[in-house]
């Protein structure tokens, strides 16, 4: 079974706590989640496989290291996922990016899926998942689900902050997938936002509210 990897650097807990405050306005906040993502991005890489290879510096060959074997796609879900993308792609350059829309249909508590773009070969590349919050994990298990559904078969999952509730939720629907997030907060409360949070995460970035 995969694991959680709770990635509490210091910089990552300052960082999340400037987040959290009501006062931080959206330009700032944009900046520290993609700060953010690129610090959990750095953990969440940790394990890229290596090839050694021979370079020429200016004085000599130097058996050295570069990353080998499969290539990574990000894969934000819509619309807070995106403020991670600047962040993670600092880190991968060469990543392919998809795209993966979903919303919560009050109603009946369903996920439903409005957009799903993904790279053409996404089936060949693993695969990191980013959205900041893990709330009650609906939402990040039929994105796995989807994804998995199109031939993907090493996923990772990136949130900024995850609630108990959502972190065993997705364990149970997918133990294969690997979990990286900066904090785990205390719970839901009755519109299911992460407690104590930062509130709206997609509008506290694009500045909606
Ligand atoms: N989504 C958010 O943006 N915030 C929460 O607290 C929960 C879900």
């Amino acid at each position: 079974m995969a694991g959680l990897h709770l990635t509490d650097h210091p910089l990552i807990q300052h960082k999340i706590s400037l987040m959290r405050d009501k006062n931080t306005g959206a330009k700032e906040f944009r900046e520290l989640v993609s700060e953010t993502a690129m610090l959990i991005c750095y953990e969440a890489t940790r394990d890229l496989p290596l090839k050694e290879v021979e370079i020429a510096t200016p004085l000599a060959v130097a058996k050295t290291k570069i990353i080998s074997g499969r290539k990574l796609a990000f894969v934000p879900i819509l619309r807070a996922g995106l403020g991670m993308i600047d962040g993670v792609t600092n880190m991968v350059p060469a990543a392919k990016i998809g795209h993966i829309g979903m919303f919560r249909d009050d109603e009946n508590c369903n996920v439903i899926k409005y957009y799903c773009k993904l790279p053409e070969d996404v089936a060949e590349r693993d695969v990191i998942v980013v959205d900041p919050m893990l709330a009650t994990g609906n939402t990040a298990v039929d994105a796995i689900s989807e994804i998995k559904a199109a031939g993907v078969k090493n996923i990772k999952f990136m949130f900024i902050i995850a609630s108990p509730q959502g972190i065993e939720r997705l364990q149970s629907a997918h133990p294969d997938v690997d979990i990286y997030c900066g904090a785990k907060d205390d719970g839901l409360d009755e519109n299911n936002y992460i407690i104590p949070g930062l509130g709206d995460a997609g509008d506290r970035i694009f500045g909606t509210k």
